[in-house]
């Protein structure tokens, strides 16, 4: 089921509230690690899967990448991606992340950012990514961690008094379908084990060059309320990997 959460009025609204919406990259927790898990871009071809309002695109084309497509299943985001760009060398195409279908060797690089825990085959994705990818070529990717997307519903466990208990991690090798609250709406997400993501990776043919979990920056621990609960668990998975 491919749900376009993102163009529903009221969901579109509260995320475009949320300060990495705002403030872009340098308001994303985990921008600072993902930033040095990407490849040097310079000349080359890239496809932002689940671009979102463009971010990650408008940062490859400012590092000097010849051409960048960015695919979203929602037009409201791509509207507004499209207001924030203002190079012809960026594309923007509306379509879900399932349906790409782009001849092979289309790629240098390969990017999604917090998009694919939205798709129920990450296997699908993967052989369709390693066709339009060049030989060498580099898929970077992050997405809610599998600890984050076990349980399903993404709320603490708070005692009586409404401190926090635990992070629930239930159903861990059942994957699948969850109904997640996100911004207080009901989203759709598809939770994956650890093995599938990695051992997906290796069975299609790629190396994995950088894994890391990433934690608050240190700065932003005690200034930011509730990060320092950060620290508990993961909430994000960042994976490099270049395809042999
Ligand atoms: C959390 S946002 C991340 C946006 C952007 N990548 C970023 O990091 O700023 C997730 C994005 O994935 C898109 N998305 C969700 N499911 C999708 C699908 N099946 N195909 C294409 N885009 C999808 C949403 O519309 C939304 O723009």
């Amino acid at each position: 089921m491919k749900q376009n959460k993102y163009d529903d009025t009221i969901f579109f609204d509260k995320y475009s509230n949320m300060e990495r919406s705002k403030n872009g990259l340098q308001a994303a927790g985990e921008w600072h690690e993902l930033r040095k898990m990407l490849p040097d871009f310079e000349g080359k071809r890239v496809l932002d899967l689940g671009c979102g309002f463009g971010w990650h695109c408008r940062y490859a084309l400012e590092n000097g990448a010849k051409s960048i497509i960015g695919i979203d299943i929602s037009q409201k985001m791509l509207d507004a991606a499209k207001s924030k760009t203002k190079s012809e060398h960026i594309q923007y195409m509306c379509m879900p992340i399932e349906d790409i279908n782009f001849p092979a060797n289309s790629f240098d690089v390969v990017i999604s950012s917090l998009a694919l825990h939205y798709v129920q085959s990450f296997q699908d994705i993967l052989s369709k990514t390693s066709k339009c990818l060049s030989n060498g070529g580099d898929f970077v990717f992050s997405v809610e961690h599998p600890i984050f997307t076990a349980q399903g519903l993404q709320e603490w466990y708070y005692d009586d008094k409404g401190n926090i208990l635990h992070w629930p991690v239930d159903q861990y090798f059942t994957e699948g379908m969850r109904k997640a609250t996100f911004l207080e709406e009901e989203v759709i997400k598809y939770h994956k084990t650890l093995t599938t993501y990695l051992n997906s990776l290796i069975k299609a043919g790629f190396e994995i060059t950088g894994l890391v979990e990433p934690k608050p920056e240190e700065n932003l621990l005690y200034t930011v309320p509730g990060m320092v609960d950060e620290l508990r668990r993961p909430m994000m998975l960042l994976v490099s990997a270049r395809k042999k």
